[in-house]
């Protein structure tokens, strides 16, 4: 198909080309024809410019008080025309009408001859090219040679000399004709020769590049996804190619995308349904145990039990709710209803409602309250979940004694709130994967967190990732530094609210 297309294509190409230099070389011929014909005209009407002053010199005496003297100016005229056959002389009274005039074998047609073009060959001097009326031909054109005859200071009539007889024209075209077809149809054949050559090899070279084009791109099309055009030539082809293989990359990209997408997704359901299971299957596993020594267990050991179960419904909860929130974070479900607001209040805020647990693990938090801080616009609401999450974590990851400083910095035209503590920190490897979902520093260490401990530490390893799609629909972003065994600090910058003054009139 490909194959017959561009063969197509190229013959297509060679046989315009052919009739495009067939058409240019009748042109050529044809305007090579006319510039000569002209040139031998222009040429005979200059050499002949006097040959009718010459006539009027040898009728004129044969001119007496106006009337013609037919007999000797026959001789003369017939005389003339036997030296020069080329030429046919007419005798014409001051209104062009013919008077007399030597054509003895042929027919003239017309009586009379246009004096317009005689005027403006007398006045020019026989120097510019001018054709007049040819009495045997009406309608036809030709150069001729002309003089007044004057009798006594009057005007009485012209001499006027048609220069291509018929038989000279005769004479002329067979000849012209003759050198413009050998010298025409060299040139032509030796012209259109080299240019088809030249053209059928141009349009192979572009229809191959083009072939090759076609190929790749079915190549492509038939799965071969590396596959790409080589970039030769210049111009249109060159962008053809370049603009295919940038688009065959960014395919190439965007499947990949979604590649990863696909496994991330898969693991996403792997690890809710792990999740999931795990928590489910301690409620299951202590209530069958429940039901089934219900006699025996001691109230003390019930208690037990049931505190657990209550832990792990507290966990599925918080997995579930996480989850949620995070899934329509990433959907952008969620858009931020911002308004200005003080954020050195709500950092007061989250401190206080942080002090219980903070104490219970015997640890202390410092608010750094800088009342010079101005208000940000932000939504209220999910910056408190941020500062929630990151205060969770600095008590979650923290040791007995340890201390947790929430501050805020003006910084112009942002804010910038920081949550430090001086717990376990986090591997220098890590700090990158910490805000990846499900990322938990207890499972990357041991591969597989056991249920007791999941329960127990209540981490789904969500609260970073929720943060950060938090910062990023607030066009912020957060940043961490954090030493192993010395503690972390996470920070992020909200833009200061802009009061906008109303424009005085
Ligand atoms: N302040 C911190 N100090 C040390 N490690 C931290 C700190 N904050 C987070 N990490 C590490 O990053 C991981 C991811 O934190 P993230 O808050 O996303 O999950 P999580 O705390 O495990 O679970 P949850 O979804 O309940 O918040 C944590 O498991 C922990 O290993
Ligand atoms: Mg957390």
């Amino acid at each position: 198909m490909t194959k017959s297309f561009f063969s197509n294509l190229y013959w297509k190409i060679a046989a315009t080309l052919l009739l495009l230099m067939v058409v240019i070389g009748c042109a050529y011929v044809f305007i090579t024809a006319d510039t000569v014909q002209r040139y031998f005209q222009e040429k005979n009407q200059r050499l002949n410019a006097e040959l009718a002053a010459h006539v009027v010199k040898e009728v004129k005496p044969t001119y007496l008080h106006g009337k013609v003297d037919e007999a000797s100016m026959d001789k003369i005229m017939h005389s003339m025309m036997a030296i020069n056959p080329s030429i046919e002389v007419y005798l014409l009274d001051v209104d062009g009408n013919i008077l007399n005039y030597v054509a003895p074998y042929k027919k003239v047609k017309l009586d009379k001859v246009g004096l317009g073009p005689i005027h403006e060959f007398i006045e020019t001097k026989g120097q510019q090219f001018i054709k007049g009326d040819d009495p045997r031909n009406p309608g036809i054109k030709k150069e001729f040679s002309a003089a007044t005859i004057d009798e006594e200071g009057q005007l009485i009539g012209y001499v006027y000399v048609v220069l291509a007889s018929e038989e000279y024209d005769i004479a002329a075209h067979d000849l012209i004709g003759n050198y413009i077809m050998r010298l025409g149809g060299k040139t032509m054949i030796i012209t259109l020769l080299t240019a088809l050559l030249m053209g059928l090899m141009i349009f192979w070279l572009i229809t191959r590049y083009l072939n090759q084009i076609i190929k790749s791109v079915k190549r492509f099309k038939e799965g071969h996804l590396k596959e790409r055009i080589p970039v030769k030539s210049s111009g249109e082809l060159k962008t053809l190619a370049v603009t295919f293989n940038e688009m065959a990359e960014e395919i190439l990209n965007s499947m990949e995308k979604i590649k990863t997408t696909e496994k991330l997704r898969r693991e996403l359901v792997a690890n809710v349904s792990h999740d999931l299971r795990t928590p489910l299957s301690v409620i299951h596993g202590y209530v069958e145990t429940m039901l089934m020594k219900a006699q025996t267990i001691t109230s003390e050991q019930q208690k037990q039990y049931l505190e657990t179960i209550l832990k792990s419904t507290e966990r599925l909860k918080k997995l579930v709710g996480d989850l949620f929130e995070l899934s329509k974070l990433e959907a952008h479900e969620i858009t931020p209803k911002k308004e200005p607001f003080f954020i050195t209040e709500l950092v007061q805020d989250v401190s206080q409602k942080h002090k219980l647990i903070a104490e219970e693990k015997n640890l202390t938090i410092v608010p750094v309250v800088d009342n010079n801080v101005p208000m940000v616009h932000a939504d209220i609401s999910l910056i408190e979940r941020v500062l929630q999450n990151l205060m969770d974590n600095a008590i979650k990851y923290s040791t007995d004694g340890g201390v947790i400083t929430i501050e805020t910095h003006n910084h112009g035209n942002n804010v910038e709130v920081k949550v430090t503590d001086t717990g376990q920190g986090i591997p220098e490897e890590d700090i990158p994967l910490v805000f990846d979902r499900y990322f938990n520093l207890s499972k990357s260490a041991s591969g597989v967190l056991k249920d007791q401990d999941l329960v127990a530490k209540s981490s789904v390893g969500l609260g970073l990732a929720i943060v950060k799609k938090i910062l990023e629909i607030h066009n912020a972003t957060i940043h961490l530094t954090s030493k192993l065994n010395k503690g972390s600090s996470f920070s992020f910058r909200l833009p200061v609210y802009q009061v906008i003054k109303p424009v005085k009139v």
